[in-house]
């Protein structure tokens, strides 16, 4: 059998994609590129493509269905950039690769201290020898209430790393999970959410009912000089309200590893590049919003099991055998 890997990058994946591919006997046809209409004809012969984060629209999934493609496996674990109901129209598979809950939790954790304790300020002060105070002054987790959307892996193991911080919890899930419960952890309606949360961190896949969930109307019914960090998807939130919540100093700060339309930006060297997002040129200038280009999986531990469980699962497709991954 044989699969064709786009955006395989060199300098990580390329040997783990080798290492994986002997072991599983798949052969492999490694693409650096993102998938598009023209390098779509390096999957003929290839019942199954490995991607990550590009948009796969019903187009692009039509000309691969042309040559034969019937398994779609994403090297993620949110899949929102995949038309998984076209795909379903035209016969095709798709399948996730989640990791362990740990590494976008660490991260998200992190966030929450940087944006509570200014590090933005800080690290940029250090760098060119301001060593003043004035406008850095933090506050402590246990003093605030942490507000977490989204009670899946990844929420769940950021309300347990909290729990040592002496912060009050609250949570907000469609479904409440009795862990989370029994941990003390309150659950709450959006409602007291935005009136109760000092920060938010969101946890929740993007889908048609959550976009935009923080918008204007919601921001202004939460706290002042609240603190909002996004490690789950940009569309969660409003980016225009976003910025006017930080220009009016509604809200305090942000830390943002996603951003709205961040297609075609991250994991690309832009750097000479006029780029056509401008929430994200204003975000990144705000001296209270910390930006990260989509880093919170990007871990040794994450990486290897991408790569091995997305071949795994187009072994198990081809072999018709019981799929843990796939996106029903
Ligand atoms: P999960 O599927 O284990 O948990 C998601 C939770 O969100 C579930 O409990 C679900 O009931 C809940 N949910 C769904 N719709 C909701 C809504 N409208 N409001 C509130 N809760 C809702 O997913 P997991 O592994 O915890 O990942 C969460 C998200 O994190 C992913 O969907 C993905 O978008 C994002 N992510 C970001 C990464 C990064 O590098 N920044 C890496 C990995 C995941």
């Amino acid at each position: 059998m044989r699969v064709t890997v786009y955006n395989c990058r060199e300098f990580d994946e390329k040997e783990l994609f080798e290492r994986f591919g002997r072991e599983l006997n798949i052969e492999l046809v490694l693409c650096p590129d993102a998938p598009d209409q023209e390098n779509a004809a390096l999957a003929k012969g290839s019942e199954c493509i490995d991607i990550i984060t590009s948009k796969m629209t019903e187009d692009l999934l039509r000309v691969f269905a042309d040559y034969g493609v019937k398994y779609v496996t994403t090297r993620t674990i949110g899949y929102d950039h995949v038309d998984v109901k076209a795909a379903k129209a035209l016969g095709m598979t798709v399948a996730n690769a989640p990791y362990g809950p740990c590494g976008v939790a660490d991260y998200a954790v992190m966030l929450i201290l940087m944006t509570i304790r200014k590090m933005k300020r800080i690290l940029e002060r250090t760098n060119i020898q301001d060593y003043t105070l004035k406008g850095i002054q933090g506050r402590e987790l246990k003093d605030l209430t942490v507000g977490v959307i989204g009670t899946g892996r990844i929420g769940r193991t950021v309300l347990k790393d909290l729990s040592g911080f002496g912060c009050r919890l609250i949570a907000y899930d469609l479904y409440e999970n009795e862990d989370v419960k029994a941990q003390g952890v309150h659950y709450v309606t959006l409602e007291e959410m935005w009136q109760q949360a000092d920060v938010i961190t969101l946890h929740a896949p993007l889908t048609d009912e959550n976009h935009h969930m923080i918008n204007k109307e919601t921001i202004s019914k939460m706290k002042d000089g609240v603190m909002i960090v996004n490690t789950a998807r940009g569309g969660l939130i409003d980016s225009e309200a976003l910025i006017s919540g930080i220009e009016s100093g509604k809200i305090g700060g942000a830390g943002l590893d996603v951003v709205e339309n961040e297609f075609g930006l991250y994991y690309y060297d832009r750097k000479s590049d006029i780029l056509n997002n401008r929430e994200l040129a204003i975000l990144r200038g705000f001296p209270n919003v910390t930006v990260s280009h989509h880093m919170a999986f990007y871990t040794d531990e994450c990486v290897e099991t991408v790569v091995r469980d997305s071949l795994l699962g187009c072994r198990y497709f081809v072999e018709g055998k019981e799929n843990p991954w796939e996106v029903r």
